[in-house]
């Protein structure tokens, strides 16, 4: 069998936009409170694009950022790989325009619709890649204008959401400055559009007056069903890492920032402490595909992960879909 080259990071970077959606903002939108959201959320506020913001914009913001902290050429980069389900259009890939404006001129690419997964999914294909020494060098993004499929007359779903962007690159690890790659997993349940879904736009409905008269451009969920399958598959991610590692080796789980109650409940129900945690729901409230890498670069930058210690990055959402990565740092 083919030995696997080892992978690590070599460079990280988030973009979030400046405007700011609180909560007293969407109580005139809304009916809704700032305790409500608070309470059943953790949220406080959410980053919102400005008109002139496209998804492969910011994730351009993030990746230069990642490449000046890896310190490469960008015509370094073997691939471009962009995790979004909010990207600029239907096609081209959004990955395709970050390569042209990032100056990855060898690099080919491509995007990944995986939901709140996507930037979990997106490692898992650059590892792919990188331990099977066919690229060195591969750029993941994760980023979403969720704003733009989110209805602001829905209160049970505006609340929720935010705009961002994260960007990784991994190569290989006698090259990476830090972390070493470890795994993860890749899951899914079936397409259950009735669960966390934007039902137009497709194949299935494509863009007529009905599907606007309709609202079918809009994120539909079934808060509570996501709530469920969140907290179970969350928890499920982590007790895998605890069996094959040992609690002891976890310096961080840094999980999609889904909603600080799901959180809470999957921690408390592995009976482990939250201070484990990175959570920056509070402020950026859920941005799909950007939260992991988002959620990431700001750990790295507050010190949160420890030397030597792995790294845990569960992430769940629609497909349903679910998966891990782990880092030892
Ligand atoms: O990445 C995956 C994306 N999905 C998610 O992150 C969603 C996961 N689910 C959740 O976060 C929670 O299910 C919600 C926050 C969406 C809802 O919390 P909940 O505790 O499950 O509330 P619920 O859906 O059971 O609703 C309870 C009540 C309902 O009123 P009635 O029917 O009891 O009168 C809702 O209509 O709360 C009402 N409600 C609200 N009230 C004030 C729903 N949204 C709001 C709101 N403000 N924004």
């Amino acid at each position: 069998m083919q030995t696997l080259i080892p992978m690590g990071l070599l460079g990280l970077g988030h973009y979030v936009p400046e405007t700011r959606l609180t909560n007293a903002d969407l109580e005139k939108m809304v009916d809704t409170t700032d305790d409500w959201i608070v309470q059943r959320t953790g949220i406080r506020e959410r980053r919102i694009a400005a008109k002139d913001l496209d998804t492969s914009r910011i994730g351009i913001l993030a990746a230069q950022r990642a490449i000046a902290d890896a310190g490469i050429d960008p015509a370094e980069i073997d691939l471009v790989i962009c995790c979004t389900v909010t990207g600029d259009q239907v096609f081209p890939a959004t990955a395709c325009r970050i390569g042209k404006e990032i100056g990855a001129v060898r690099a080919g690419g491509f995007d990944v619709a995986a939901a709140c997964s996507g930037f979990v999914f997106g490692s898992q294909i650059a590892a792919g890649f990188i331990r099977s020494g066919v690229y060195k060098t591969v750029l993941v993004v994760g980023a979403e204008i969720l704003s733009r499929i989110v209805d602001y007359t829905d209160r049970n779903t505006c609340v929720l959401f935010g705009d961002g962007a994260g960007a990784a690159i991994y190569t290989s690890h006698d090259r990476a400055k830090r972390g070493e790659f470890l795994g993860g997993s890749i899951q899914m349940e079936g397409a259950s559009e009735d669960v966390l879904a934007v039902p137009g736009g497709g194949s299935r409905h494509p863009a007529s007056h009905a599907s606007v008269d309709q609202r079918l451009h809009f994120m539909k969920m079934g808060g509570t069903k996501v709530f469920r399958f969140a907290v179970r598959v969350f928890a499920e991610l982590v007790q895998r890492v605890v069996d094959q590692y040992g609690l002891d080796e976890i310096g961080v789980i840094i999980p999609h920032q889904v909603n600080q109650r799901i959180i809470e409940s999957a921690m408390d129900s592995l009976g482990l402490p939250m201070d484990l945690v990175y959570s920056n729901i509070e402020r950026f409230g859920n941005t799909s595909a950007a939260s992991v890498p988002i959620a990431l670069s700001e750990a790295v930058a507050a010190g949160r992960l420890k030397k030597g210690k792995l790294a845990v990055m569960p992430a769940f959402g629609a497909g349903l879909a679910w998966g891990h990565i782990v880092l030892r740092w």
